[in-house]
C-alpha cells in the first residue's frame, strides 16, 4: 500500500511516500481501502515528537501517522457480522495504533466499534473530516454541557475544525451561542446559526453572562469572567489550573475525547436533518499535500477541517 511517512519526528516537510505491508485483519476487526483522512492538531503534536505513551507505545519508523480516516470495507474478520465488504464507513483508528498503521495510507485496519456507515448525502470527504473534530465538539455541547433551549454559551474559536461542529450543534439544541473568530469568518459562522461573532483580536467577550462555555483555544481565564456562577465550562484547548478547577460556584472540566458509534450516530441524525454544515478543503493523496496540510493547521487560521482525497 502506499503510505505518507515520517522516519523521524520534526518540521511538516519531513513526510514522504513510500510503499509498506498491508496490516492483516483479525478476527473482530475489519479492513478498509481508504477514500479520504483527515488532519487534526493532536497529528501535528504527532509529527513534531510532542505526543506521549499511550500514542506512542506502538510506533516504529517509518511511521504512518493520522486517525481520522472514511473507507470502503475489503475484508470481513469472522466475529464481525455488522459491516459487509463494500460498506462505506468513516471512523477513528485506535490513538496507540501501531507505527505502520495510521490513516495517511491506502489501507487501514478497524475495530468496528469505532466506525459508522456513511450516510446518503454525504461526500467521503466529509465524512473523514468528522470523527475526532465532531466527536469532540458532540462530546463536550450534547453531553458534558448537556446545552439546552435558551442557554446561552460562549464558544471560543468558532472556526477552527471543533469551533465550527461546536456552533451548530449548540443551535440544534435551541441555544443562543456567542463565539469568537477572526473577521474573515464571521460570515461563515453566521450562516451556520452564530447568533454573535466576536473578532476576539480586537474585543474581549464582556457585558454578558452564559449558562455554558466551551473552550477550544486555551482561554479558559476569558470564560470564566462571562461564565454565570453555577454554570460550566468545558476545554479542550487548555489545562484548567488547580485553583480554576476548585472554583466553588463554576464547574471548569479539561474533556478527552473518545470517539465512538454512539457519538458518531448523534452527528450522523444532525446531518441527515439539516443541522449539520460539514465545511472541508480537500487536497489530493500527496506528500507535498500532507506537508501544506500541515503547515496551514500549524498557522492557526483553519477553516473548519483540512482533509486528504485518495478516491471516491
Ligand atoms: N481534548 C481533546 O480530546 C481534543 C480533541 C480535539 C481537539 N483538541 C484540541 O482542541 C483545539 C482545537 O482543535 P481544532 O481541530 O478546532 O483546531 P483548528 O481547526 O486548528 O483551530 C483553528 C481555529 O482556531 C481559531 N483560533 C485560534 N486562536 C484563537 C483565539 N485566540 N480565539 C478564537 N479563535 C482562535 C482560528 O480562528 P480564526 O482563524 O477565526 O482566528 C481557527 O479557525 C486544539 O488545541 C486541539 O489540539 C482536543
Amino acid at each position: 500500500m502506499k503510505a505518507i511517512v515520517i522516519n523521524q519526528f520534526g518540521n511538516a516537510d519531513t513526510f514522504y511516500e513510500t510503499e509498506l505491508p498491508q496490516t492483516q485483519i483479525t478476527p473482530d476487526t475489519v479492513a478498509v481501502a481508504i477514500n479520504a483522512f483527515s488532519i487534526n492538531p493532536m497529528d501535528i503534536a504527532a509529527r513534531a515528537g510532542y505526543l506521549q505513551s499511550p500514542f506512542t507505545d506502538n510506533w516504529t519508523f517509518p511511521l504512518v501517522l493520522g486517525w481520522d480516516f472514511s473507507g470502503t470495507i475489503t475484508q470481513v474478520g469472522q466475529n464481525v457480522t455488522k459491516y459487509h465488504i463494500g460498506d462505506q464507513v468513516f471512523g477513528t483508528l485506535p490513538s496507540n495504533h501501531a507505527g505502520n498503521a495510521g490513516s495517511y495510507a491506502e489501507t487501514a485496519v478497524v475495530d468496528p466499534a469505532s466506525i459508522s456507515t456513511i450516510p446518503a448525502g454525504m461526500s467521503v470527504d466529509q465524512a473523514a473530516a468528522l470523527p475526532i473534530a465532531g466527536g469532540t465538539a458532540y462530546q463536550a455541547i450534547a453531553q458534558n454541557l448537556n446545552v439546552h433551549p435558551n442557554e446561552t454559551i460562549l464558544i471560543q474559536g468558532g472556526a477552527g475544525g471543533v469551533g465550527l461542529f461546536a456552533v451548530q450543534i449548540a443551535k440544534s439544541r435551541g441555544a443562543k451561542v456567542i463565539t469568537t473568530a477572526s473577521p474573515a469568518h464571521t460570515a461563515l459562522l453566521q450562516q451556520v446559526g452564530a447568533d454573535q461573532v466576536i473578532d476576539y483580536h480586537t474585543t474581549a467577550v464582556s457585558n454578558v453572562l452564559v449558562d455554558a462555555v466551551f473552550d477550544t483555544v486555551g482561554d479558559i481565564a476569558g470564560g470564566l469572567t462571562v461564565l454565570k456562577p453555577g454554570g460550566k465550562l468545558v476545554t479542550v484547548g487548555g489545562q484548567p489550573t488547580p485553583e480554576q478547577l476548585a472554583l466553588p460556584d463554576k464547574s471548569v472540566s479539561f474533556q478527552f475525547s473518545h470517539s465512538d458509534t454512539a457519538v458518531f450516530d448523534g452527528l450522523i441524525t444532525l446531518f441527515t436533518n439539516d443541522q449539520l454544515h460539514i465545511e472541508v478543503q480537500s487536497l489530493p493523496f500527496t506528500a507535498e499535500n500532507v506537508v501544506k496540510a500541515h503547515q496551514i493547521i500549524e498557522s492557526h487560521h483553519t477553516t473548519g477541517k483540512l482533509v486528504i482525497h485518495i478516491t471516491d
